[in-house]
């Protein structure tokens, strides 16, 4: 495993920043394009500040900057102040727009927690993803469950875009967000599979706070991957480093 460990999250999240403003700056000079797939939640929230102003500041052309996040709620609407479209909007797209208007916020892809056809949905963003050229770095966090996206236990390493049912440590996790109401977290959500997940270039996962040291111990000991720990299947990616702010 390739980690990368820092005394703080602010150190933590400027490093990965900067590293990722740094290849993305390369291979937008060298093609124009650059895939980047996004996770939503607490971990990257901070190297996004840092990213958008690094991209937003710079004079790169980002109008072939797409991105892809992972998962999003179902069912729940684009406008719900949770969902994860308006996390991204408020977060990422808007903010990286303000800066470079090179960048299109209809380049920020999601799935469609309202999509009437939530199979036929994923299906589609699958090919989306195919068909803007593959992620070429993808972002993410780390479930203190072992989760990557909505890839809960139990999750097989060849798994493609799908429905889910969401796990109750997951509802509870997130209940923090629909006001301390777990009635009010939806039960399913629509995400990138591992499989479509270990097909990016390149992974940065983002490891930080207490909450996180017992399932990222368990990882670090493991010799091969589990569907018990669905973070373990990276250690099947050759290109994934862990930023860490654990000792
Ligand atoms: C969200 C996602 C999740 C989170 C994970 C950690 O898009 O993919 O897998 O990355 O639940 O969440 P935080 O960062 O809030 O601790």
């Amino acid at each position: 495993m390739n980690i990368k460990t820092f005394s703080t999250h602010e150190e933590l999240s400027e490093q990965s920043a900067q590293y990722i403003f740094e290849i993305i700056q390369k291979k937008i000079g060298e093609t124009g394009t650059f895939v980047l797939g996004l996770a939503t939640g607490a971990s990257p929230r901070l190297m996004y500040q840092k990213l958008i102003q690094k991209l937003g500041t710079s004079d790169l052309d980002l109008s072939g900057l797409h991105t892809f996040n992972l998962d999003e709620y179902y069912p729940i609407r684009q406008g719900h102040p949770q969902s994860y479209f308006q996390e991204m909007y408020h977060g990422f797209w808007k903010p990286l727009h303000d800066l470079n208007q090179s960048f299109e916020i209809t380049n920020g892809h999601i799935l469609n927690g309202e999509a009437p056809n939530p199979d036929m949905e994923c299906r589609i963003y699958e090919k989306m993803i195919q068909k803007t050229g593959g992620v070429d770095l993808q972002v993410l966090g780390l479930g203190i469950n072992g989760h990557i996206g909505f890839n809960e236990p139990g999750s097989a390493g060849d798994t493609r875009t799908r429905q889910i049912d969401l796990t109750p440590e997951t509802r509870e996790a997130n209940k923090k967000y629909f006001g301390d109401d777990l009635e009010k977290v939806p039960e399913h959500g629509m995400t990138m599979g591992i499989g479509t997940i270990l097909e990016s270039k390149e992974i940065v996962m983002i490891v930080t706070g207490e909450k996180k040291k017992e399932v990222f111990e368990k990882l670090q000991r493991l010799s091969a991957p589990t569907e018990d720990i669905p973070a373990s299947f990276l250690l099947n990616h050759t290109k994934t480093t862990f930023y860490s702010d654990l000792a």
